[in-house]
């Protein structure tokens, strides 16, 4: 059975935490659909029913008449999740899994269901400016994965990979990489209040450098390297701080942490 838009009844996520309500949220400023959220803790449930926007509760009769699931909760919460949803759920029904590293063919077995969509967000899809990828198992029409990439699109950049090996790639690039850009940041920050700045002046010195370097690489067609280039030139200041960065090896110890990262992410799959 295909889902389409024009006839589809309810989307309802369960986890309605950082990741399961960004989504709820997005799916539901984008009108695509009626979002219903699921959450096990009475609080977390009221705080959203007190929002006047979304349905939350905490037991999972929303499930029944789902058309599309989301799997939000954490990795390790999710074969207690499984195990009472599995009675609920059927073979019609299109989920949709955020959880790191958990694969295709653990869910399916878990629920004993077929069309399954892995994805791997990130942290800014809070904010619209999200970096997701997806990938769909063989059961998933074309028609389905297509919607749920728009739905992955209310969060950011959505697109799809071909196998799940390129999720765990992408943990390592955006998946995780807004903390590697923290950490670059944060030592920026440190040495800028090092040198006599304050904390407030820190900040805007180290984010609105990011920001302007990151909208000059997006809005044009020019290399990293060419970029740096344009800012150092020879026997100058900047030059002097790249040619340091290079005698440390910084640029192979980046490359390095992203595949510490990938490495880790095919561990906890194969877990
Ligand atoms: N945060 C990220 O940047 C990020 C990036 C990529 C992928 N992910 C993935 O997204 C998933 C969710 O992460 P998160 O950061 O959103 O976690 P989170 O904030 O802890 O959200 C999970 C939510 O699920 C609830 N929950 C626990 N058991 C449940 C149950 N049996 N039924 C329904 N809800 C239940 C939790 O309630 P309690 O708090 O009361 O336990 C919590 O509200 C994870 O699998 C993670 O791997 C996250």
């Amino acid at each position: 059975m295909l889902i389409k838009q024009e006839i589809m009844k309810k989307i309802v996520v369960i986890g309605g935490g950082n990741m399961g309500f960004t989504y709820a949220e997005g799916i539901y400023n984008a009108k695509i659909a009626n979002i219903e959220i699921i959450d096990k803790s009475d609080d977390r449930v009221a705080e959203i029913n007190g929002m006047n926007k979304m349905k939350a509760s905490t037991t999972y009769d929303a499930l029944n008449d789902a058309d599309i699931i989301f799997l939000a909760v954490k990795p390790q919460i999710a074969p207690l999740v499984f195990g009472d949803i599995k009675p609920i759920v059927n073979k019609d029904q299109l989920f949709v899994s955020v959880m790191a590293g958990m694969t295709i063919e653990t869910i399916q077995q878990g629920l004993d269901i077929d069309k399954v969509i892995r994805c791997m967000p990130n942290l800014p899809a809070s904010i619209q400016l999200g970096m997701t990828t997806y990938v769909g198992s063989k059961e998933v029409a074309k028609e389905n994965l297509d919607l749920v990439g728009s739905i992955l699109k209310s969060t950011g950049k959505a697109f799809e990979v071909k196998t799940e090996d390129m999720i765990d790639n992408t943990t390592g690039i955006s998946g995780s990489g807004s903390a590697y850009i923290f950490y670059f940041m944060n030592a920026m920050a440190e040495a800028a209040e090092d040198i006599g700045f304050n904390p407030k002046e820190a900040k805007t010195l180290v984010s609105q450098t990011f920001e302007g370097a990151i909208e000059l690489y997006k809005q044009n067609d020019i290399s990293l390297e060419e970029w740096m280039n344009r800012v150092a030139s020879k026997g100058g200041t900047t030059r002097e701080a790249l040619n340091s960065f290079d005698a440390d090896n910084v640029h192979q110890h980046i490359k390095g942490g992203v595949n510490a990262c990938i490495r880790r992410a095919k561990e906890l799959g194969a877990k």
